[in-house]
């Protein structure tokens, strides 16, 4: 069993649940005026609810939470809190995920006191039951056991992050590294071999160098910053 339990999640898969999602939605017989991404998360489950559900008007809300992958932070807020009506609009609230709930439920008070829309519904991929504060109105997949859902969309970010946890945390990398050891670390603490995720290896590796995080030695790497 790896140290932490994460799911490699495709650009088909993103595209698979998205339509299933959207097919709930128009079974309920309810449709939105005005999309909502609560970025960034929601970014790309938003762009393609639109497209299935024929929605052209598409904003956002910034909701901030997660500081590092699969490692919670404090508190959410809101950025950029602007003000708009919404008095005659059905708005679709949408996030990718519904972990704590937290970045959902701060956007939702907000919109709901700020914009006054005529009806809210809330909308996610994924619904983590046993940890969420809140249900979403709509959603396609029920979490039963937490895991950190690597989409798409934020690899690079992850797996650089991912890569450091392993330097900071793990006894084995305290002194420098081969870059093959630390693929064998990366498999036992993730469960994804490196050869999953193309470019994105390299790329995580050179911009923890550029960003003075990792050094490169003559064996292979170590930990610059503590
Ligand atoms: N953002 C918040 N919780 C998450 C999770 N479990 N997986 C992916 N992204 C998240």
């Amino acid at each position: 069993m790896p140290r932490v339990r994460v799911k490699l999640v495709s650009w088909d898969e993103i595209v698979e649940w998205t339509m299933g999602l959207s097919k709930i939605i128009e079974e309920s017989g309810w449709k939105p005026d005005v999309i909502v991404a609560v970025a960034r998360g929601g970014y790309v489950p938003a762009r393609l609810l639109c497209d299935f559900l024929d929605v052209t008007d598409l904003i956002s809300v910034q909701s901030q939470h997660w500081v590092e992958a699969a490692i919670v932070a404090e508190k959410a807020i809101l950025r950029y809190p602007y003000k708009v009506d919404m008095s005659d609009k059905r708005v679709l609230l949408v996030d990718d995920i519904v972990d704590t709930g937290e970045s959902l439920i701060l956007a939702r008070e907000f919109i709901t006191r700020e914009w006054k829309p005529l009806e809210l519904k809330i909308a996610a991929l994924q619904w983590i039951s046993p940890v969420a504060k809140m249900k979403p109105d709509y959603y396609l997949i029920d979490v039963k056991e937490w895991i950190w859902f690597q989409y798409p969309w934020t690899r690079l970010e992850d797996i650089s992050q991912f890569i450091t946890r392993i330097f900071r945390e793990d006894e084995r990398a305290r002194e420098e590294i081969t870059e093959d050891k630390l693929k064998e670390l990366f498999i036992e603490w993730y469960g994804i071999h490196p050869s999953e995720l193309s470019h994105y290896w390299k790329l995580a590796l050179e911009k923890l160098q550029k960003k003075g995080t990792l050094k490169k030695t003559d064996k292979g790497f170590k930990l610059e910053k503590k």
